[in-house]
């Protein structure tokens, strides 16, 4: 049965620095979605909330065309068919992920969408995190831009975050010595006794720049999810021929970035430095779902969800992921879990 009405978030102005509560408004709309050939009425279940759409707010030049003021907020997503319009390849009942947005409900073309099928071992919601786009991020981003080795020292920034967590594990299955850099003590802990990586860093605290060169020493790989004064630190302590990932740069996104100073280092240790960005690898997306699916069924791989409830809290949710307050993968539960335990997966 279909509401008369449903809520959705749409951008209303462009934020200049941090998002405030002017940035998005909430509405309740009468429902009138009707999928058309080889469309789907998609229910939604989990919305993801990354980084990345911070710079899907700023009208300027992205991998992605900026949102537009007044429409819905664009974000990926899980959720359920509940219609199927003529010749889709989807049926009612079908879990499917996507480009949902931040809205109840959405009329959704078929080829934006990939149906879901649950491997035994893990739960719908590892969709949203290690075998979603950040699992699968640390995953591509580790081994086929850092070609990380057995033996290396891996530095990994944002370490308790959903990428940065998975790339810490990864890591030390790869036989790394695995130095992680987080905000805070608890996520210090968590990393060093859950994740067993060999030593956590606040970057926080007062003695930071001290305890990082005499944990780190010279490193092979920085895996950089901050950018930043972090980045800068770690390249003054590149191992002759090592790799600076660019997976993100999540200190600069509120703000001009102010520069890096150190980057003459790469030339004096023949050093690579490469951005990257996930949605490239999206063929090969099946191999390493098959990779991390594994390591979950083995218990190998842990993970941490941050759930908040209903898709109006999206905006006051998204500034977690600058302040920190996110403890693990951040995600909006829309709807449910239900419908999909119905629906048979
Ligand atoms: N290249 C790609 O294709 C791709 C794909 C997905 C994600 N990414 C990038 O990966 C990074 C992590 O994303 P995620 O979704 O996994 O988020 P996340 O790590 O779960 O959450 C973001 C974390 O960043 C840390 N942080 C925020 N401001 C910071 C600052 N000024 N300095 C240092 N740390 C700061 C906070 O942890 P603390 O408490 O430790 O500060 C926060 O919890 C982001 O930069 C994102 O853009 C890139």
């Amino acid at each position: 049965m279909t509401p008369s009405t449903y809520t959705r978030v749409v951008l209303v102005q462009r934020p200049k620095g941090d998002i405030t509560p002017e940035t998005f408004r909430t509405e309740v709309v009468p429902f009138d979605l009707k999928p058309q050939a080889k469309q789907v009425l998609v229910k939604a279940t989990y919305l993801s909330l990354d980084p990345t759409m911070r710079m899907w707010l700023n009208d300027s030049r992205n991998y992605m065309e900026p949102v537009k003021i007044g429409d819905v907020m664009r974000g990926s997503g899980i959720g359920v068919v509940t219609e199927a319009g003529p010749g889709s390849r989807f049926k009612a009942g079908d879990v499917v992920d996507g480009l949902i947005g931040w809205r109840e409900y959405a009329v959704l073309d078929d080829k934006g969408l990939t149906k879901v099928h649950v491997p035994s071992g893990v739960e719908l919601m590892d969709f949203m995190g290690p075998l979603g786009m950040t699992g699968l991020t640390a995953y591509f981003g580790l081994f086929d831009v850092g070609k990380i080795k057995a033996g290396e020292t891996l530095v990994v920034s944002g370490a308790a975050g959903a990428t940065g967590s998975v790339v810490c594990q990864l890591g030390k299955r790869a036989g790394a010595k695995v130095i992680a850099i987080a905000g805070s003590k608890d996520k210090c802990d968590w990393l060093e006794k859950d994740l067993g990586v060999d030593k956590a860093i606040n970057y926080k605290s007062p003695t930071f720049r001290k305890d990082f060169i005499s944990a780190v020493g010279y490193l092979d790989v920085y895996f950089d999810n901050v950018g930043g004064e972090i980045l800068n630190l770690s390249l003054t302590r590149l191992k002759l021929g090592a790799r600076v990932v660019l997976c993100g740069g999540i200190a600069d996104y509120n703000s001009k970035p102010t520069g890096i100073t150190a980057y003459l280092n790469l030339i004096s240790q023949r050093a690579l430095m490469q951005g990257f960005l996930v949605l490239d690898y999206a063929k090969r997306f099946a191999e390493a779902r098959q990779e991390l699916a594994k390591m979950m069924q083995e218990g190998s791989l842990k993970r941490q969800f941050h759930i908040v409830e209903g898709v109006e809290r999206c905006p006051e949710a998204l500034p977690l992921l600058f302040s920190g307050g996110n403890k693990g993968k951040l995600i909006v539960r829309v709807a449910d879990k239900q419908p999909l335990l119905s629906a048979k997966l």
